[in-house]
């Protein structure tokens, strides 16, 4: 912090200094915003943060969305949000008449969909096939079926297998059930949100204001209760809390106050 306070005292000083001289002076100007580039902390690299994998599990509605997009964009990580993922097969699935029970089927489409992510402001915009899909895959039809066909096994291994390539070279926050467990078992710290099931409605209900779908506190929280009974029962890559994840009950914590919470953690795990 003092170093880099250092380096924008002294660059504002030889800017307005060089500004009014000659030519030759002007050089030293912009060799100062090359340093000013390269020696700017960024915090993963300051504190040990570089190549790092972090999970983050919990059920629907516990904040693991907003925490891991936030996170990775302050830690200058990628977003890896495995949920659209399965998402995006489902709309797929809808969209083509492909049978939700046809385990094959789906996992052919698996193996070929180009699934890809982009950050838009605060927004991590999803493209399937180079379509943005962003609000297609959050429609209500696309939430009742997507538990269905995330259970198949050879869906799972297909998107487990893009997941493991997406974070080769560290630097992810991965969100999802079974990312803890499954897909990053060796991750470098897994946390598991949890919140009470009526905040966990209360969220989404605003999540899909926010993309003007209209809908029921009541609503969201049958089918928030459904889901979890779905997806902590399947028996491929059931929900469930691993004994090396750290609990956070997200229920009275803004989303700032998780954020600083996993922040620390990752501090004390990787330093
Ligand atoms: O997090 P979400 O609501 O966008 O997830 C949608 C569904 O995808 C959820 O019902 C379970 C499934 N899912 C999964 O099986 N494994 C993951 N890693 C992420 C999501």
């Amino acid at each position: 912090m003092l170093k880099a306070f250092f380096i924008i005292a002294v660059f504002i000083f030889k800017g307005s200094y060089c500004l009014c001289r000659p030519r030759q002076k002007r050089r030293l100007l912009f060799a100062d915003i090359y340093l000013l580039l390269v020696l700017m902390p960024k915090p993963y690299k300051l504190s040990g943060f570089s190549g790092k994998i972090i999970a983050i599990d919990g059920p629907a509605g516990s904040g693991k969305s907003t925490t891991a997009r936030i996170l990775a964009a302050r830690l200058g990580y990628i977003y890896l949000d495995t949920g659209a993922m399965y998402r995006s097969i489902t709309l797929f699935a809808l969209r083509n008449n492909i049978s939700i029970e046809d385990g094959h089927a789906l996992g052919a489409i698996a193996r070929k969909l180009n699934i890809d992510f982009k950050m838009d402001g605060d927004l991590n915009r999803v493209f399937l096939n180079g379509e943005d899909i962003t609000t297609a895959i959050r429609l209500p039809e696309v939430t009742v079926a997507v538990s269905q066909i995330s259970a198949h096994l050879e869906v799972r291994e297909a998107m487990v297998k893009q997941q493991r390539k997406i974070a080769k070279g560290g630097n992810v926050v991965a969100e999802g059930r079974d990312t803890t467990s499954v897909v990053f078992p060796k991750a470098d710290l897994k946390v598991y949100l949890d919140a009470s099931l009526k905040e966990r409605a209360r969220r989404r209900l605003i999540d899909f204001a926010r993309l003007n779908i209209n809908s029921s506190l009541v609503e969201q929280g049958k089918d928030l209760a459904r889901r979890d009974s779905l997806d902590s029962k399947r028996p491929h890559s059931p929900l469930t809390r691993t004994s090396d994840s750290v609990i956070i009950d997200t229920t009275n914590l803004t989303i700032e106050e998780q954020i600083e919470k996993i922040i620390k953690l990752a501090k004390s795990h990787f330093t």
